[in-house]
């Protein structure tokens, strides 16, 4: 626990925010509200983007670095994969595959041009597909390609690409002896709301696609599955105009879903729910409702999955207060858990570049739940959950030995 937190803290100053309007506006107009810092990331013009989305030349490249910085992860950098090529694997999970004891990370491929469909619409990159990459060390990464394509000619397919895929998870059913991937599914607008699901024999493809529907028929917009130690599965996603959260069981084949939903955080506005068990007790970590902008996280407990489910807080530590309020400028995807350290998980997020989506950054972070420390988390003395903390590091390794400590 100690290595993990024995990294270098990021100090980092930001200047203020410059008005790039002419003074002879301003004297018409009067004085309009400086950018915020967000805008200012927001806006690739600005300097504070550049800061944020380092260039190619410090990427990290697990093949030609030296052993100083071998497992070292620099989060918002360029992460090459074993052929030298940026990683393509946004608002992805990671699945250990117990057979041949290699992760893989699923994501979406944005690997294409940002454009908006219409004026108003929101920026977006045509379907490529999913990708898939496998690493034994989660930091080497090899590119296994494409594992479900997007569709170049039939408009009315689900995967087309003018549609949106987004979120993709992968999990294994123990019965089936199937790979089963479940994704957001919709069309340019965000109007279809659906899941789709896709079924392959082997970790890295090809999937099958299989359909899209909306669970318990309702909208269903940025979603996760989880996969209990019992083997039974859920589904959990954004609803209601993204005002609520709902969890539902699949079905023993993870193909479908039960009749058997709950609602919850009802009229919070969450998003990119990411969720994980320790110790008998559900964590789910989510964002606000804020398009490709980043906003403040908040980590949330249960002791039954299904709920009811009770808001800890925001779980962003270290940097400085423009970071904590922005998940570090970046959104949840995934929390993975660190196999030998438990209580340690790696939290996955995006660091998302509207301007130029394909050049979005992965944020991954150790997320530990630890004993509370302050008065207020202790009841008649006894703590209420345990604290689920996301340390901020400009960069951090696991500790050696990880897998088998
Ligand atoms: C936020 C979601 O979390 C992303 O997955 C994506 O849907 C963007 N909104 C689109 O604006």
């Amino acid at each position: 626990m100690r290595e993990l937190e024995a990294v270098e803290e990021e100090k980092f100053k930001l200047s203020p925010p410059r008005s790039r309007r002419n003074p002879r506006a301003v004297r018409r107009k009067g004085e309009r509200k400086p950018p915020t810092i967000v805008d200012e990331f927001l806006d690739e013009s600005s300097a504070v983007h550049d800061m944020f989305f380092p260039e190619l030349n410090m990427a990290v490249d697990p093949i030609n670095s030296g052993n100083d910085s071998m497992y070292l992860y620099y989060p918002g950098r360029v992460w090459l994969d074993t052929d030298g090529k940026p990683t393509q694997a946004h608002g992805g999970g990671v699945l250990y595959d117990k057979k041949t004891k290699t992760y893989f990370w699923y994501g979406e491929n944005k690997d294409g041009k940002t454009y908006k469909a219409h004026s108003k619409g929101a920026d977006r990159v045509d379907i490529v597909g999913v990708s898939c990459y496998s690493s034994k060390d989660l930091w080497t990464w090899k590119n296994e390609g494409v594992v479900l394509r997007g569709e170049e000619k039939n408009v009315t397919h689900d995967l087309h690409k003018s549609n949106v895929l987004e979120r993709p998870k992968v999990i294994y059913n123990d019965r089936t002896g199937k790979y089963v991937m479940w994704m957001h599914i919709d069309d340019a607008n965000y109007t279809k709301a659906s899941v789709g699901v896709a079924v392959s024999d082997s970790p890295t493809g090809p999937f099958t696609y299989l359909y899209s529907k909306r669970p318990h028929d309702c909208e269903s917009r940025d979603m996760a599955i989880f996969k209990d130690d019992d083997g039974k599965a859920y589904l959990i996603y954004s609803s209601e105009d993204n005002s609520e959260l709902h969890i539902g069981s699949l079905t023993d084949d993870y193909l479908d879903v039960t009749d058997d939903m709950r609602r919850f955080l009802i009229a919070q506005h969450r998003e990119a729910p990411a969720l994980f068990k320790h110790e008998g007790t559900y964590y789910m970590v989510t964002s606000g409702c804020t398009g490709w902008a980043p906003n403040t996280a908040l980590a949330h407990a249960a002791t039954s999955v299904m709920g009811p489910w009770e808001t800890l807080g925001n779980p962003c530590v270290g940097g400085n207060e423009v970071f904590r309020s922005t998940t570090f400028f970046s959104q949840s995807t995934f929390v993975l858990p660190v196999p030998g350290l438990p209580g340690s998980f790696i939290f996955m997020a995006d660091r998302w570049n509207p301007s130029d989506l394909r050049d979005s950054r992965y944020v991954w972070l150790p997320l530990t739940i630890g004993v509370p420390d302050e008065a207020a988390d202790y009841s008649f003395m006894f703590p209420l959950w345990s604290r689920v903390s996301i340390y901020w590091h400009k960069r951090w390794r696991l500790p050696d030995g990880w897998r088998d400590s």
